[in-house]
């Protein structure tokens, strides 16, 4: 794919929205605040809510990280490039505008190859998820579209791997705390650490570590609630999102793994909005079952509205 476009924007102090393995970023230099302005504008972003810097290299993080400890190593060599942002001490000249006024910054190298392959060339990208404010995050192109209209500057890449964003992971205080869950878990990561991790990401906490947290999320216009045991699935109006139950019908979508639901949830949150059903009726799972459990329990009862 020819990426020149898309870069000479970024170089002119663009936006320009682009596939990663976990949702579309709306991508603009890092170190331009015009350019990053613009980002909050598009979206509709408040400002006080700070960005995750994408990379292309682990030596990039050196602009941007006043100290890497020695934990952030050992996740680095083991997660990058993959969906993990590591909040760390920023640097001082690293722009307000990033991190919000707060004394850490969140970086991430992805994984697509086509995100890879854009930072290479533009250097350091911030790239929050490429929906409106209060939209679901984009997993394909069309949705970038749906929301920030056909003539948008959007590098077309297929429908993302994961399907929801990164996992969130603070590394600066004593105890890493994990602060958005995502495909990476916290079982992973102390494995890898040998070190507990802290979950942070409870909607209840007092003072969010995270200012993302304290966003309301997208909730379908659709009421979103666990199907009943024993329910039947035979309400037209009502989108169900299944992995046991075998009914072949338009509005029952089968999941064969927790990995194949999240990444399609948001495609059905979109989904149920513009086919109008009333509610999205979704099966219970075991969260540990799978390593991506708790990121898909966590947005699914967001939407719920817990
Ligand atoms: O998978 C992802 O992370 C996607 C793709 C495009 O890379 N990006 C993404 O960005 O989800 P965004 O802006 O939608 O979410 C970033 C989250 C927010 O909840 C924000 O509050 C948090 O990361 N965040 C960013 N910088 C932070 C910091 N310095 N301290 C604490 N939380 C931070
Ligand atoms: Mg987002």
């Amino acid at each position: 794919m020819n990426l020149d476009l898309y870069i000479e924007l970024i170089r002119k102090g663009e936006v320009v929205a682009f596939p990663t393995e976990t949702v579309y970023g709306l991508g603009a230099d890092a170190w331009n605040a015009s350019a990053i302005k613009k980002v909050f504008a598009v979206k509709g972003r408040p400002s006080d809510n700070p960005l995750i810097v994408h990379v292309s290299s682990t030596e990039q993080i050196h602009q941007f990280a006043q100290q890497i400890p020695e934990n952030a190593h050992i996740l680095i060599q083991k997660f990058w490039p993959g969906p993990l942002s590591l909040v760390l001490s920023k640097k001082n000249n690293v722009l307000d505008a990033v991190t919000a006024g707060l004394n850490s910054v969140a970086i991430r190298m992805p994984s697509h190859p086509i995100a890879l392959e854009f930072i290479t060339n533009t250097g350091p990208l911030v790239a929050p998820s490429a929906n409106t404010s209060g939209r679901p995050s984009p997993t394909k192109a069309e949705h970038v579209r749906a929301d920030f209209g056909a003539d948008f500057p959007i590098i077309d890449g297929d429908a993302t791997k994961v399907g929801l964003e990164s996992t969130v992971l603070d590394l600066t205080d004593k105890t890493p705390a994990i602060l958005r869950p995502g495909s990476i878990s916290r079982i992973e990561i102390e494995g890898v650490l040998g070190e507990p991790v802290e979950e942070a990401f409870f909607n209840d906490v007092v003072k969010p570590r995270s200012p993302g947290q304290k966003y309301s999320h997208y909730k379908p216009n659709a009421e979103v609630r666990w199907l009943n045991n024993g329910e039947q699935l035979e309400q037209a109006s009502y989108l169900y999102l299944v992995h046991q139950s075998n009914v072949n019908a338009p509005n029952v979508l089968k999941f064969n793994n927790l990995y194949l639901l999240a990444r399609e949830l948001y495609d059905c949150f979109r989904k149920a909005d513009l086919e109008q059903y009333t509610e999205i009726c979704i099966e219970p799972f075991n969260p540990r079952n799978s390593a991506i459990g708790p990121a898909l329990l966590n947005r699914i009862e967001k939407a719920i509205g817990k």
